[in-house]
């Protein structure tokens, strides 16, 4: 229920202006988030860099205007072209929303968010890395993974993401399981109605079992991206020597980050930054009823 309360705020303008209002907000969020703008974000990256693979994710989604999607494209290009300075572009790829970038407005938003990923993709492809692509809520699916599918075409480096609690990504999984494909399983971190999606934790962790059991034995890369550490030891089992990687979030068990870094694993930390904090953040506090604790515990002991 507190989940489901929390995953609601992070949609609502009127408690994004209370929680970015609160003066310890900044604390938390720094926890999570690598800091305002692409400088701090490749300093981030390069200190993490070195025993373990970043993504990058410039902060911002449900983008209503053609001039914020096109500003966020050319926040984009310009950490792409400071990525290339650094030569760590072997090692630190980008991650991307469609809604950032146009998937979201009224008129020609797949059009547009089709044409401004490509964008994106170039400029990675320029300086040697590869992009992600998120993936949101339910009612997005079907048009992110269309815009894999063409961005594929041209990039077929591209990377889709796939969450274990949709009762449709058993399947989905099977269709993305081939040569070369790069595909992110996560558990899913949206409001997701009963019709569409596992509510139990026990239905979502099996069903993780099963989608990574079908991308394991496919023919793609599979990107593991889990702190669970029940779901950690399961990939252990399951992958032999077969190629993958484990991701998690920044600021999430990084104790535990370094032990599966030394264990000899490709291990990648994704990395947000950006001003437009407050979903990702609000979602971070869902998935851990302890965060939230810790945040209204700050605020009652220092105000
Ligand atoms: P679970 O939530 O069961 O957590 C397992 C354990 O991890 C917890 O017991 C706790 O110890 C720790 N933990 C988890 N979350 C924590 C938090 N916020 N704070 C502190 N500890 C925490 N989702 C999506 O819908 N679309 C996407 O594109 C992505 N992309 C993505 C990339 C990467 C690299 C990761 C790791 C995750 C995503 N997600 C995502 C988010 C994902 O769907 C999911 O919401 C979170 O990863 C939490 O699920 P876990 O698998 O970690 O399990």
């Amino acid at each position: 229920m507190l989940r489901t309360a929390l995953l609601a705020a992070a949609q609502s303008d009127r408690c994004r202006a209370v929680v970015a209002g609160m003066p310890l907000t900044r604390q938390l969020v720094a926890r999570f988030v690598a800091g305002n703008d692409a400088a701090h974000a490749i300093a981030t990256a390069s200190a993490l860099a070195v025993d373990r693979e970043v993504t990058l994710d410039h902060l911002g989604e449900s983008t209503v205007d053609v001039e914020r999607a096109d500003a966020t494209v050319d926040a984009y290009t310009h950490l792409l072209l400071l990525l290339g300075r650094t030569g760590l572009t072997s090692r630190v790829e980008i991650s991307v929303k469609l809604s950032a970038i146009g998937g979201a407005l009224a008129k020609d938003g797949k059009k547009i968010a089709l044409a401004n990923a490509r964008r994106i993709c170039e400029a990675a492809s320029s300086v040697g890395t590869t992009v992600t692509v998120d993936m949101e809520d339910h009612t997005t699916t079907d048009q992110t993974l269309e815009t894999v599918r063409e961005l594929r075409v041209d990039f077929p480096w591209v990377g889709a993401v796939l969450q274990a609690y949709l009762r449709r990504t058993e399947q989905d999984c099977r269709e993305l399981a081939g040569q070369g494909s790069r595909v992110r399983l996560c558990k899913g971190a949206y409001r997701e109605p009963p019709s569409v999606a596992y509510q139990r934790k026990s239905e979502v962790d099996l069903a993780y079992v099963r989608c990574l059991r079908i991308l394991l034995a496919g023919e793609g890369y599979p990107m593991v991206a889990t702190h669970d550490p029940r779901l950690v030891a399961i990939t252990e089992e399951l992958a032999g020597d077969r190629a993958f990687e484990f991701q998690m979030l920044y600021g999430i068990r990084p104790t535990e980050q370094d032990r599966i870094a030394a264990r000899g694993h490709r291990m990648r930390v994704y990395v947000p930054y950006g001003n437009q904090w407050y979903p990702y953040f609000m979602r971070r506090l869902a998935e851990r009823p302890a965060n939230l604790a810790f945040f209204l515990r700050s605020l009652a002991t220092k105000h």
